[in-house]
């Protein structure tokens, strides 16, 4: 960027270089810092992680989220990326990455995962029953961070008694990023995945049962690898399981702090549809995700170079002014809302029909027991930083329905 175009911005060329999303200070001012993005003549460079190009507009980041044969995933989607292991699917880059989706994309539509309804209420219920009787509640360890986990087991099939193992091995896996402890739970997770495969593989239908597809799958006409197996196993599995606690919870938060909005929806449960897909834009969990430039280009004013890194930030397109009116507001009934919260083009979200599910019913069931919830005055909200951002800390009081 230059001189010229930075004294236009609010915030200087000099702060872009210096842009990190995983510093803790980061989410405080995200949204002032995406605006002063979004308003750059050139996609902001930051000097951390061997340098990079970050994408606000909501314009600029489906173009790059389509191209992908210009911007590559094959070479991870973190940043930095410490992973040792592929993401099948999202580190794939079609047309392999179809094929993988051929296989999985029939298990994962809306119509097969309403089958589940019933199964994921019942987890609902139970955990918002353990509150029961208490009024100060910290809502991210007690419903919002498990509910998806127990969820997810069951809408895939796994003993519901290892939700509390795979939590604490996900929590390794998530905090201790690239540490020994870390690599251990990556480790006791895939010996887990390999026998849960072995099982379904061998007892159940691969043409109804995911996970058994996955065991019997083959792409380009060859059986899945075993590496590849897990992997998959092992999105399905926590893809879930952080993005929508980091929705639920900040839903929750604007319930706290918007009771309108939470009233409303009591009223008029004919606004879910739009309601979710509100609160999906508005939260925006996937916040950043990493492309690699693999042939030049030129995105939002600048020249990218083979080897360029560029960071998609998801939650800076889905409050872009020039496709949502007023984006820092909610609006229930927003109708279009092309938000971006599930990505867009061949990687977009897998699991989007689980993510409304669970979010619909963990709503309705706070909806229907809690006349209202407050933020607890004696207590304070937490947030995390990094690709996935949101609350990590949620105190509420809860005032529950006469
Ligand atoms: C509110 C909840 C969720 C949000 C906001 C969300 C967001 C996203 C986003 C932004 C992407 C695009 C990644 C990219 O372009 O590189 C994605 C992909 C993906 N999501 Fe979700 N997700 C959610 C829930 C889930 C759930 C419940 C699952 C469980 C199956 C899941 C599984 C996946 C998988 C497997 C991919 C990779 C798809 C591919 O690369 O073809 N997600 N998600």
């Amino acid at each position: 960027m230059s001189k010229a175009d930075a004294g236009r911005c609010p915030i200087a060329a000099l702060e872009f270089a210096q842009f990190d999303h995983h510093s803790a200070q980061h989410r405080a001012d995200a949204e002032q810092v995406w605006d002063a993005m979004r308003a750059a003549t050139e996609l902001p460079r930051s000097d951390a992680y061997g340098g990079f190009y970050v994408v606000t507009r909501h314009a600029d980041l489906r173009t790059a989220a389509a191209q992908h044969k210009i911007y590559s995933s094959a070479q991870g989607i973190a940043l930095p990326n410490e992973s040792r292991t592929r993401h099948v699917p999202a580190e794939v880059d079609p047309p392999l990455q179809r094929e993988f989706r051929r296989l999985l994309d029939p298990f994962l539509t809306p119509d097969r995962i309403a089958a589940n309804e019933s199964k994921v209420r019942a987890i609902a219920v139970s955990l918002l029953d353990g509150l029961a009787g208490e009024t100060n509640v910290e809502m991210v360890s007690r419903f919002t961070e498990p509910f998806p986990v127990h969820a997810a087991l069951a809408i895939f099939g796994f003993p519901s008694q290892d939700a509390d193992r795979l939590n604490n091995l996900v929590d390794g896996l998530i905090h201790g990023r690239g540490s020994e402890a870390s690599i251990k739970a990556s480790q006791e997770l895939t010996a887990y995945l390999i026998e849960q495969l072995q099982i379904r593989g061998a007892s159940a239908d691969p043409s109804k049962d995911i996970l058994a597809a996955v065991a019997h799958g083959s792409v380009e006409g060859r059986a899945l690898s075993i590496e590849d197996q897990v992997s998959i196993t092992r999105l399905l599995l926590f893809g879930g399981f952080t993005t929508v606690n980091l929705a639920l919870s900040q839903t929750l938060l604007l319930f706290a702090k918007q009771p309108e909005l939470a009233d409303r929806l009591r009223n008029q449960p004919e606004l879910f549809p739009t309601a979710l897909e509100e609160f999906v834009r508005y939260a925006s969990p996937g916040t950043y995700l990493r492309r690699t430039v693999v042939a030049d280009a030129e995105l939002g004013g600048s020249k990218l170079r083979q080897g360029d890194q560029v960071l998609l930030c998801f939650g800076a397109a889905n409050r872009d002014p020039a496709v949502f009116d007023k984006p820092n507001e909610i609006n229930l009934a927003r109708n279009p809302n092309p938000h971006v919260g599930f990505g867009f083009g061949a990687h977009r979200c897998l699991g989007s029909a689980i993510a409304k599910l669970e979010l619909r019913i963990a709503l309705e069931e706070i909806l229907r027991r809690y006349e209202r919830v407050d933020l607890d005055p004696n207590d304070s909200i937490a947030w995390g930083e990094g690709e996935t951002q949101g609350l990590t800390r949620l105190p509420l009081v809860l005032r529950p329905r006469a």
